[in-house]
């Protein structure tokens, strides 16, 4: 057929995954609709970060192991078929599934019996048979038979491809025992231990792994927010509901969203039998950044013509990928309050100014991110020196380790032991 395996869709998913089975020795066919994804890619250069995704793409590109096209139809030339496509959700509490559907409208004349399709992409429960389905339905073939059809759920974190590639449980819900078996062989390539399931399960799963992450930051952002409420600290709370207690422990508060935390939740509320206790947990996260602009109000007063430094664009720590991410709502929430909006992220694509431009002047200074750069003294000595008189910080992810989401810079500096 000419390639072991194609992979559709070359984004932050599809294409550590393409280099991933190429590095292992397979032959593999990269789809893109997106020119400059392509274009950087064939210059041996990586579109966004991933630690070890450069060096993985120059081995490959030396070995000769991946190939680069547009057409989704050429595909079809692999005897396995990887879709890795992006799964948004609808402002209805819906999947959009158009890309895979236009994928699936182009592969579909070109199918051949023995083919392996995957759904790598993470969709909401039914959607691999829907795939199924749409196969059987419009070719003369037998899913399970003559094609085979399996959701095989991307679970790995970003940043953490090529450790977690060979480690996470590989969950594999194949459409009939065939698929997934045809399925496993694929990702047996990989040294992480192979789960097999029903595509239901496989889906169930990958969602509800990103739910409970969703739901597990919400607590302790609503926790805050009670704090805030009631005068207490949510970081001496925290650490008395944790200390030495041997059943859990309750996570830290932050800004959490990002493309899929954000949006999977949708995927199980859109056919729910018991909805709204996930559509809560999203209006507790999506309130964190109205919390923290209320909180500086309350604090400096009316913001318009105050200059604020918000520290980070990216929706978690140390990546560049600003998708989804509640720093740009909180952005919006200051600039609606007429507030002079000042920005630095040192690791996203979208310019912004440097650490002491963001910060020179500033009247409160919000982290918006974790990034590892923003931690520890250093940073907050330098907004000392250079923000406004006293300026305000904000510091919901404990950054600087003074245990305070809202406090004065001295008052901040003082209870950061190393600055002591
Ligand atoms: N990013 C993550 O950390 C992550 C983690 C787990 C699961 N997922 C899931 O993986 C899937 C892909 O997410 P992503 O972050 O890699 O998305 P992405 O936007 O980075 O990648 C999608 C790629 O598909 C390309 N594309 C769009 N339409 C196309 C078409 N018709 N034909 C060929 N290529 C096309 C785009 O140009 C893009 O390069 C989603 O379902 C997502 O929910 C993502």
């Amino acid at each position: 057929m000419g390639f072991d395996v194609s992979v559709i869709g070359i984004g932050r998913i599809g294409l550590p995954l393409a280099l991933s089975f190429a590095d292992r020795g397979l032959h593999v066919l990269g789809v893109d609709v997106d020119p400059d994804r392509l274009a950087a890619v064939a210059a041996g250069r990586m579109p966004f970060e991933e630690p070890g995704a450069q060096e993985a793409l120059e081995r490959v590109q030396a070995s000769g192991r991946l190939e680069l096209t547009d057409s989704v139809a050429e595909a079809a030339r692999a005897e396995n078929i990887v879709i890795t496509l992006g799964t948004p959700s609808f402002s209805h509490i819906e999947i959009d599934i158009r890309d895979v559907r236009a994928a699936l409208d182009d592969l579909l004349p070109h199918l051949r019996p023995g083919q392996t399709i995957v759904l790598r992409s993470t969709v909401a429960p039914g959607t691999t048979e829907f795939v199924a389905g749409y196969i059987a339905k419009h070719l003369d073939l037998e899913v399970g038979e003559d094609v085979f059809v399996a959701h095989v759920p991307e679970r790995i974190a970003a940043g953490r491809f090529f450790e977690e590639i060979d480690t996470l449980p590989c969950i594999v819900g194949g459409v009939g025992a065939l698929s997934g078996e045809r399925a496993a062989g694929l990702f047996d390539v990989f040294s992480a231990p192979v789960v097999q399931t029903t595509p239901v399960q496989a889906e169930l799963a990958k969602i509800w792994t990103n739910i409970l992450r969703y739901a597990t930051f919400a607590l302790p952002n609503l926790l805050m927010m009670d704090c805030e409420q009631h005068g207490a600290n949510v970081f001496e709370v925290i650490d008395l509901i944790n200390r030495d207690y041997p059943r859990g422990g309750i996570a830290s508060p932050g800004l959490t969203a990002g493309t899929c935390l954000r949006k999977d939740f949708a995927f199980s509320e859109e056919r729910s039998a018991a909805p709204g206790m996930l559509l809560a947990v999203s209006r507790v996260n999506e309130s964190v950044p109205l919390f923290l602009v209320e909180g500086i109000k309350r604090r400096l007063g009316p913001l318009s013509g105050r200059k604020v430094a918000v520290l980070g664009l990216a929706f978690k720590a140390d990546t560049d990928d600003e998708r989804d991410s509640l720093a740009h709502k909180l952005i919006r929430l200051l600039e609606r309050e007429l507030a002079d909006v000042a920005v630095h992220d040192p690791q996203v694509a979208t310019p912004t100014s440097s650490f002491d431009d963001a910060v020179r002047d500033a009247d409160a200074v919000v982290v918006a991110t974790n990034h590892s750069v923003f931690r520890g003294p250093g940073p907050l000595a330098r907004i000392s020196e250079l923000a406004a008189g006293d300026p305000l910080v904000v510091d919901p992810w404990n950054c600087f380790g003074a245990g305070q989401v809202f406090g004065y810079a001295a008052e901040v500096v003082a209870l950061t032991p190393a600055l002591e």
